[in-house]
């Protein structure tokens, strides 16, 4: 089962990927991930990233969607989760040319809807283990010992330089313009399936669960 996790930033997008990859062995596609990671490295691709990233913009759609190829060859364990991808139409159509080359398909775009208000408390209390990814949470996902991963052990959180309200402003203003026409895209299709992007952690799984279950 393949299937697109879209929604603003801070909307949980990573946290329900990461039990996904947990709970039924599938693979998460997180083009952020990826760019971080590029940033890291210390490329010539990942220097020009890093600062339009920091300024919360969109990188630009050939550097994006290359990464995704690349990585669409690989194994697809128990499917592909797109998280944080596609974010443009142009990218839209896109995965669906690189799905049908693989011979896959789309299965369903989860939409996770929450209210700006709260993405502004999610986004600034949000802290992340370096060493496995997972995601915590000031108020709503504290690691059981402060500064060490409940997951893995490692004693290595960061915080995201693009977490601040302020940037958080500009990437919310990406997300409407460029992403969000992606809504009525796959409405069109007939492949998109909200879902409360608000409740608690363990019911959102619920609500994605029961999406994957309905297409298998
Ligand atoms: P990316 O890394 O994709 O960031 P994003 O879309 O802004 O999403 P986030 O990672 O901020 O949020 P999330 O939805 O994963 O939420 P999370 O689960 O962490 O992109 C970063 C940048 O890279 C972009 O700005 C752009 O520059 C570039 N980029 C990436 N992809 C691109 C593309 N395709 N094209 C062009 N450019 C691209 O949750 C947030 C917090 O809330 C956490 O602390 C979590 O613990 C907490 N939380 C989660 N769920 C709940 C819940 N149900 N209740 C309470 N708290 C919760
Ligand atoms: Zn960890």
């Amino acid at each position: 089962t393949n299937i697109i996790l879209l929604g603003p930033p801070g909307a949980g997008k990573g946290t329900q990927a990461k039990r996904l990859v947990d709970a039924r062995n599938m693979v998460q596609l997180s083009t952020g991930d990826m760019l971080r990671e590029a940033k890291t490295s210390g490329s010539e691709m990942g220097r020009k990233v890093a600062a339009i990233m920091e300024r919360g913009e969109l990188v630009t759609d050939e550097v994006v969607i290359g990464l995704i190829r690349e990585k669409l060859s690989g194994a697809a364990g128990g499917g592909f989760i797109f998280d944080g991808f596609p974010r443009t139409l142009a990218q839209a159509d896109a995965l669906g040319d690189l799905l049908a080359e693989v011979g896959q398909n789309l299965d369903a775009v989860i939409e996770m809807q929450v209210d700006d208000a709260a993405l502004v408390a999610r986004i600034t209390g949000r802290y992340t283990c370096g060493a496995c990814g997972s995601v915590y949470h000031d108020q709503t996902r504290p690691a059981a010992v402060e500064g060490v991963c409940d997951d893995c052990g490692a004693s290595q959180m960061v915080r995201r330089a693009d977490d601040t309200e302020e940037t958080l402003r500009t990437r919310l203003m990406e997300y409407y313009k460029k992403t969000s026409p992606l809504l009525g895209y796959y409405y069109a299709k007939g492949a998109l399936t909200p879902v409360d992007g608000l409740a608690a952690m363990d019911e959102v799984a619920g609500a994605i669960a029961a999406v994957l279950d309905s297409k298998n």
